[in-house]
């Protein structure tokens, strides 16, 4: 599996959580990080890299953890490849859809994702009628990344992206980037307890049990899954920050760079 940096890692826990018997590569770009604000060939360039790397490492199938590098690059890699591969974005958009009961939705994401409309997209493909209201919170992202989770800046900044869905009244918020679920309690304080909010990691998860399953590739039941995980760019902050946030799951990270 993929990402743009660490974020993609809270989509790795459920996978070893739900699975297991799977052993996991996973790949975070931490030299080129954020794929938020880029350009979507430039996404789908870095994206066809890495995939291209993760099936020389003998992955039998690959997982895309980033929001934005499935918005941009899923059709491509689906067709490029021989693996099967999973975006984060249907999974959401699936659960969003089984959440609400008024059919009134909303989406965060970053801005590549959504000038892509990919959660719209899929969205209606699940509920025609759905009302969805779409907002990018670029500023989100580095907050996270400087550790400011629970600081009033974050939560100021939160309540100004966060307005339009108050005044639209969703009854579901899909948390469209890998570092939102990391916000999860200061957007819930926000938008209130009525607010249902989609974080597609568990449901990533399950779309890979189900697609491991329909394609008989499921590891042997007794087996331990192994780990490893590969940046681009300073290990030592990948290894603090991952410790930081999954503990020690993450023993060791190796080195790729690309380009
Ligand atoms: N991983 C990205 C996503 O889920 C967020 C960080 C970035 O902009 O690269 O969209």
């Amino acid at each position: 599996m993929f990402d743009s940096g660490l974020g993609g890692l809270t989509v790795a826990h459920a996978i070893m959580r739900q699975l297991p018997s799977e052993s996991l590569v996973y790949f975070g770009d931490t030299a080129r990080v954020p794929y938020g604000p880029k350009s979507p060939d430039t996404v789908r360039r870095y994206s066809q890299e890495i995939a291209t790397f993760l099936i020389e490492q003998g992955v039998k199938a690959i997982v895309i953890a980033c929001n934005t590098a499935t918005a941009h690059a899923l059709p491509m890699l689906r067709q490029s490849l021989e693996v099967p591969v999973i975006g984060v974005v249907e999974p959401g958009a699936r659960a969003a859809v089984r959440a609400s009961r008024s059919g009134r939705i909303g989406v965060i994401a970053t801005a590549g994702t959504i000038k892509s409309s990919a959660y719209v997209r899929a969205i209606e493909a699940e509920s025609p009628d759905a009302r969805i209201t779409a907002r990018a919170c670029p500023l989100l992202v580095p907050l996270v990344e400087e550790g400011w989770i629970d600081h009033d800046a974050t939560r100021a900044i939160a309540r100004e992206y966060l307005a339009p869905f108050m005044h639209d009244e969703v009854d579901t918020l899909v948390l469209g980037c890998t570092h939102y679920p990391l916000l999860k309690s200061l957007i819930a304080e926000i938008v209130g307890p009525a607010v249902r909010l989609i974080d597609s990691a568990e449901e990533t998860a399950a779309d890979t049990r189900r697609m491991l399953t329909d394609q008989s590739l499921h590891a042997a039941s007794s087996e331990a899954g192994r780990y490893r995980f590969i940046a681009s760019d300073d290990q030592a902050q990948f290894l603090a920050l991952g410790q930081r946030f999954f503990g020690d799951t993450i023993e060791r990270v190796e080195l790729r760079t690309f380009g």
